[in-house]
């Protein structure tokens, strides 16, 4: 594994989100700072939602001007958009609910319910991200991106051997048969991933230990798609104690 790619391991799934969040405040101000606005890619699952609860609950939650932030989804659940399961909502309680945001920055997939069929709310997203996308670009600049990792390899709605996590000229691409719940899914693909200035996957629990065992080992994206994830500036595996487990010393950093 490169320098650019670092695995930071927190005690327990609670030490893991809140240190993904603390480091999550930090960044975005920067990014800030720097740009007058940040863009973020938020994910759906259990580690990814953990994340934004305890961005909601941090004391430094309002030292950022959320108003000046993008929300990006790196990948959606095809179903209605006041449905329990899909992302967007999921994020918006946990956090988008709670904070100031500017809707307008706020970038949700298309939603089931919204009159498209699935190919076409993946052009539609793809649009979206070309219209705020960065000179000689097609994509905007995300300066983190998050994600959560399934004990597949999964990562986003990319799964292993499928069509989607081979090399795609599209940033959207629609998904059928999904072997995660739901069967419909629409995802950025490994290109628009890893266009990220920072990639941070945040994983816990034994089931995901051994597929990263495997990403670190050389697996291909292929068959283990978190394998494939590069940020342009850094890579960042936040794991905890269980996952630890599987991943050798000299890769590992203490918390920081
Ligand atoms: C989704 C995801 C998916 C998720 C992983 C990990 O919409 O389901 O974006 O890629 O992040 O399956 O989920 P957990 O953190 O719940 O294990």
């Amino acid at each position: 594994m490169s320098a650019d790619r670092r695995v930071v391991v927190a005690a327990d799934p609670g030490a893991l989100a809140a240190l993904v969040a603390r480091k999550f405040i930090s960044r975005t101000r920067a990014s800030i700072r720097k740009h007058g606005t940040a863009g973020v890619v938020l994910t759906g699952g259990s580690s990814g939602a953990a994340v934004l609860r305890a961005i909601n609950e941090s004391s430094d939650r309002d030292s950022v001007d959320w108003s000046h932030v993008d929300f990006w989804w790196g990948d959606e659940r095809w179903l209605p958009r006041d449905h329990a399961d899909r992302n967007e909502l999921q994020a918006r309680r946990a956090l988008l609910w709670r904070i100031p945001v500017d809707e307008a920055r706020v970038h949700a997939f298309p939603a089931a319910d919204d009159g498209l069929d699935l190919d076409s709310a993946a052009r539609r997203y793809a649009e979206e991200l070309a219209a705020h996308a960065a000179p000689g670009s097609v994509l905007p600049r995300f300066d983190v991106l998050l994600l959560g990792v399934g004990s597949d390899g999964h990562i986003a709605s990319l799964f292993p051997d499928r069509s989607e996590i081979r090399g795609q000229a599209a940033m959207v691409v629609p998904v059928r048969r999904s072997p995660k719940p739901p069967d419909e899914r629409l995802s950025m693909t490994l290109p628009a991933i890893n266009s990220a200035e920072r990639i941070w996957a945040a994983l816990s629990g034994a089931d995901k230990a051994a597929v990263i065992g495997l990403a670190f080992a050389g697996a291909g994206a292929q068959q283990v798609p978190v394998a494939g994830v590069r940020g342009r500036r850094s890579t960042v595996f936040f794991i905890d104690a269980a996952v630890a487990a599987q991943v050798p010393d000299n890769l590992i950093r203490p918390e920081d």
